[in-house]
């Protein structure tokens, strides 16, 4: 074995009984660079726009591979640094674009220890408790999805563009080749890229002038059609939070004998909610449904999931190799793993979820999910009492869509990029109406009536500019 050159002392891992005492004080590094980073950024985004954000970096990061190392703490504290000062801080309150999470301290703690273990969820023999763990954790998320007798399952996934693939891969698993996915043209664009990848007809769209998918505009294009259907509907739609009727889609697939998949990777937590719950009745009649707890879950990216109303479902899944899973291994005992998911190598993401579902409980996701769902009320109210802007429609969850009144489009755009090139707010843009809006996605469950009316002031002046 080779001895590392005089003065270079091996790296220490990570793991095993010793891994802590190596990684404290990389950690304090670690949370005085973010600390720092984050304090001199001030706001959601780093100021001065792409062309300065790159060339800070470039000075942080360069020379990327250098023939002699700087050794751990200057990295990291330069690299992490760098990184903070030019992040997109979801944890600020003005930072409200997209479904971007600001995810839970509890949650990350948790993902470091994951990252710790390294286990791999693709065989037994790497990753024993944190399997026994993911099969806990995924009958408890399909059993809020499923609650009726039975025995439902559920995939951890990278998000909901795996997850609504792995739909629609089920789907054609189950009906073959020619199943027609059914849509409405408010549905996520990776519903229209899996079944481009699986190799499925082309969606058929159905327009959806009212934000939701309209049963009878669904049932006359579920009458022209012949053969396999899958419809997909959405609880919880990118642009505008918008919930798909989903019992009377239900009733109309049964009638059209077509499968449904709900796409409910933004609406899913509030099933978790007794007060919102009843916006996703229905959802237990669909063949299969994703949720995402990276988005109104706090959870670090990824926390994707897919639920499924019966185990047999995910049959498709199954594969042997047998260096993880060979037969006799499996007869002697050893769980199979392998065809629960398409990955090989795959995180023990579940760690992260097991700890916030355990350390919060029903009530306490509840309370989040509802204080998000208050806010996006709240930043209505406060558009409808300017008479200078103009609201969308009132929030079903937490997208508030709103824009100066009476404005050329060009105006929105250009102001959100002003927003952004100062980094004084995130905000997102979304089209409705044949018009262009801002769209403020409300994710921060410390943001205060304060900061939102701060938020609206940021764009007026930038509108007015
Ligand atoms: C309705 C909906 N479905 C699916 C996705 C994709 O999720 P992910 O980005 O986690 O893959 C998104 C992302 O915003 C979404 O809004």
């Amino acid at each position: 074995m080779r001895t590392p050159p005089p003065g270079t002392p091996l790296p220490p891992l990570a793991g095993g009984a010793h891994g802590s005492d190596a990684l404290r004080p990389l950690l304090g590094t670690v949370l005085d660079a973010l600390h720092d980073g984050a304090a001199e950024r001030g706001g959601p985004l780093p100021a001065g726009g792409p062309d300065r954000v790159a060339e800070h970096l470039r000075t942080a990061a360069e020379p990327v591979l250098p023939d002699t190392g700087t050794g751990p703490g200057e990295a990291l504290r330069t690299l992490v640094h760098a990184l903070a000062l030019g992040a997109a801080d979801p944890a600020h309150p003005h930072c409200a674009a997209h479904l971007h999470t600001p995810p839970l301290a509890l949650a990350v703690a948790a993902d470091l220890a994951a990252s710790v273990l390294n286990q791999s969820m693709d065989s037994w023999d790497q990753a024993p408790a944190a399997s026994a763990l993911e099969a806990l954790v995924t009958r408890a998320l399909a059993d809020e999805v499923y609650p009726a007798p039975g025995a439902p399952d559920a995939v951890l996934t990278t998000g909901g563009t795996e997850s609504n693939q792995l739909a629609l891969l089920l789907a054609r698993e189950r009906h073959g080749p020619t199943v027609q996915v059914v849509c409405g043209d408010h549905t996520h664009h990776s519903v229209h890229r899996a079944a481009w990848l699986l190799g499925l007809p082309r969606p058929v769209t159905v327009p959806t002038p009212t934000g939701t998918l309209d049963p009878a505009a669904l049932d006359a294009v579920l009458t022209a059609l012949r053969g396999p259907l899958l419809v997909t509907a959405t609880a919880g739609t990118t642009d505008t939070g918008r919930i798909d009727p989903l019992s009377a889609l239900a009733d109309l697939c049964d009638t059209h004998g077509a499968a449904l998949h709900v796409d409910a990777s933004y609406g899913g937590p509030l099933l978790l909610s007794p007060t919102h719950r009843p916006l996703l009745d229905g959802i237990h009649r669909a063949h299969s449904v994703t949720l995402d707890l990276h988005k109104l879950g706090w959870q670090p990216v990824a926390a994707g999931v897919l639920a499924v109303p019966r185990t047999g479902d995910l049959a498709p899944l199954a594969h042997t190799a047998d260096y993880l899973n060979a037969d006799d291994d499996t007869e002697a005992g050893l769980p199979d793993l392998l065809g629960r998911s398409l990955r090989t190598t795959r995180r023990a993401d579940v760690l992260k979820i097991a700890v916030t579902l355990k350390a919060l409980g029903r009530t306490g996701i509840a309370a989040l999910v509802d204080r998000v769902l208050d806010a996006a009320q709240l930043l209505a109210d406060l558009v409808e009492d300017r008479p200078g802007l103009e609201l969308y429609e009132r929030p079903t969850l937490t997208t508030v869509l709103f824009r100066p009144t009476g404005a050329p489009d060009r105006t929105v755009a250009a102001a959100r990029r002003t927003l952004l090139t100062e980094g004084t707010a995130v905000l997102g843009r979304a089209r409705a109406d044949d018009r262009l809006w801002f769209k403020a996605t409300l994710l921060n469950p410390h943001a205060t009536p304060g900061d939102l009316d701060t938020l609206l002031r940021l764009v007026e002046g930038s509108t007015r500019r």
